[in-house]
C-alpha cells in the first residue's frame, strides 16, 4: 500500500470538474484517506514547488496555484504514486493520451488539472505539507476491501 498527494488545481475546481475528476482515481480503485477544499499560500506553494524555484516558469505557477481554491486529498492504493501519475498522463495537456485527466480535459501546458507527487519521498513531504502531522487523514475500510482485489 502507497500514499500519495493529489491537488485538484484551481482549473479544475472553477471549472466544476472536481467530482468527474476525482471519479478516475475511485474507479481504479483508489481509496480517499484525506481531503479538503483549501487556499494554498504564498508559502506553502513556493515549498510544494520548491523543485522548480529557478524554472522561468515558477512565478506563473505560484500565481496559478495560489490564485483560487483546490482541493487537496491523499489517495492510497498499491503503487498509488505511479497508478495516479499514470491515470494523469504527460504534463502538458496537448500531450497527455486521451483517456487520461490531462489528456481528456485541456490542451494547456500550465492549466493541467491535476498535481500528483512524482515518487513516494515526494509523496511524504506533500502529504506532510498539506495535511501537517497527519491531521484530517482517516483510516477506513472500503466495501469490498474483504475481497482482496488488489491481491
Ligand atoms: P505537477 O507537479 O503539477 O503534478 O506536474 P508534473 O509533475 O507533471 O510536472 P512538473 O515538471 O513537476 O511541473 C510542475 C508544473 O509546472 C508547470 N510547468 N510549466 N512551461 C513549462 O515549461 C512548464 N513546465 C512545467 C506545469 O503546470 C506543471 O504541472
Ligand atoms: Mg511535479
Amino acid at each position: 500500500m502507497q500514499r500519495t498527494l493529489i491537488l485538484l488545481k484551481p482549473d479544475a475546481v472553477k471549472r466544476r470538474l472536481i467530482g468527474r475528476v476525482l471519479a478516475r482515481f475511485e474507479d481504479k480503485g483508489l481509496r480517499v484517506v484525506g481531503m479538503k477544499l483549501m487556499q494554498i499560500s504564498q508559502e506553502l506553494a513556493a515549498k510544494h514547488y520548491e523543485a522548480h524555484k529557478e524554472r522561468p516558469f515558477y512565478p506563473g505557477l505560484v500565481k496559478f496555484m495560489t490564485s483560487s481554491p483546490v482541493v487537496a486529498m491523499v489517495l492510497e492504493g498499491p503503487h498509488a504514486v505511479d497508478v495516479c501519475r499514470k491515470l494523469m498522463g504527460a504534463t502538458f495537456g496537448f500531450k497527455a493520451e486521451p483517456g487520461t485527466i490531462r489528456g481528456d480535459w485541456g490542451v494547456s501546458n500550465q492549466f493541467n488539472l491535476v498535481h500528483g507527487s512524482d515518487g513516494p519521498e515526494a509523496a511524504e513531504r506533500e502529504i506532510g505539507l498539506f495535511f501537517p502531522g497527519g491531521a484530517g487523514l482517516l483510516d477506513w475500510k472500503t466495501a469490498d476491501a474483504d475481497l482482496h482485489l488488489c491481491d
